[in-house]
């Protein structure tokens, strides 16, 4: 496995497997979990040479976000990559060296819902660093993670939109045992916190299985899930059903329309995210029940 943290080396390492072999980038901000490896492990399948990078993107923190305390753990993230069988780790120290880039990505409308609303510039931010992060490793595929969708719909929609020449790739949520979506995040948590956080997939989860015994009406599915979520003692900083594909609100569940229910909310220092696919109103998904945990 290499690990570089310059441009020029990548491009070295990569130049012979252009046009020969389908080169795999996994983006990330490092501290992997289960989340990423299943990521790299996709990619894995997919490609023959497989890129993982480690860059901890300014650009896409606000002025008040965790920039600064965001876990770094380099040493623990390059051996699971070894064990992973990456390639390739690239680890930029500092993308933007000579000042914020001159040119960067400013995302249309779909940035102004949902997270877009409480992290005004985030997904600027994101956008302008995967297309950074494209341009430099020119991947055949990249793969996101389904955890963070409304992130996966913006780099599908930019992909298309800016006619950038890859495949996008998602990957499901991985979750603890008691449904917890993994994130890098959730260290945040202290062990009452980590308690009350299942509470998120639990309404999602209790919204999934109402929509499944036949409720249609989105609103009262998000007033179940809120339900729910106050159970936990959880204020949701969102808590909505979305068109999967375009992000805009949706009333009804219908056959024809792929929804997601999506939610937020601060627990503790934490600021935590988890979606689900909504059933179809003619098709069910499978539900899987969170396993019990003791309060
Ligand atoms: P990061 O939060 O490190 O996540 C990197 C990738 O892992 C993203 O595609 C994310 O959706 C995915 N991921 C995180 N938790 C997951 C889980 N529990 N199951 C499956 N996939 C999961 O997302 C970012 O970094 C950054 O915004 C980035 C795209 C790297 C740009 O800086």
């Amino acid at each position: 496995m290499i690990i570089t943290p310059q441009t020029a080396e990548l491009r070295r390492q990569l130049a012979p497997m252009r046009g020969r072999e389908r080169i795999a980038l996994v983006p990330t901000m490092g501290c992997l979990h289960e989340g990423h490896l299943s990521l790299i492990r996709k990619a894995r399948r997919l490609a023959d040479t497989v890129v993982v990078s480690i860059y901890v993107n300014p650009l896409q923190f606000g002025p008040n976000e965790d920039l600064d305390s965001y876990p770094r753990t380099f040493e623990a993230d390059a051996a699971l990559c070894e064990t992973e069988d990456v390639d390739i780790i690239f680890h930029p120290q500092n993308l933007y060296a000579d000042g914020p880039p001159p040119v960067s990505l400013c995302v249309a409308g779909l940035d102004r819902c949902l997270c877009g609303t409480a992290r005004p510039g985030h997904f600027d931010g994101v956008a302008t660093v995967v297309a950074i992060l494209f341009n430099i490793v020119q991947p055949d595929l990249a793969v996101f993670g389904e955890k963070d969708w409304q992130q996966l719909t913006i780099i599908r929609r930019m992909t298309e939109g800016l006619y950038m020449p890859l495949e996008i790739v998602a990957g499901d949520t991985v979750r603890e045992a008691d449904g917890l979506a993994m994130s890098s995040r959730n260290r945040y948590l202290n062990p009452a916190e980590r308690r009350r956080a299942t509470g998120l997939y639990r309404a999602l989860s209790a919204m999934q299985k109402l929509a499944k015994a036949g409720e249609t009406c989105c609103a009262t599915l998000v007033a179940h899930g809120r339900e729910r979520l106050a159970a936990q003692d959880i204020e949701a900083e969102y808590l909505d059903i979305r068109d999967a594909w375009s992000l805009e609100p949706v009333a009804n569940l219908s056959g024809n329309r792929s929804a997601r229910a999506l939610v937020a909310a601060r627990i503790g220092r934490a600021r935590l995210i988890d979606n689900v696919p909504m059933p179809h109103a003619s098709a069910p998904v499978n539900h899987t029940e969170p396993e019990e945990v003791s309060r």
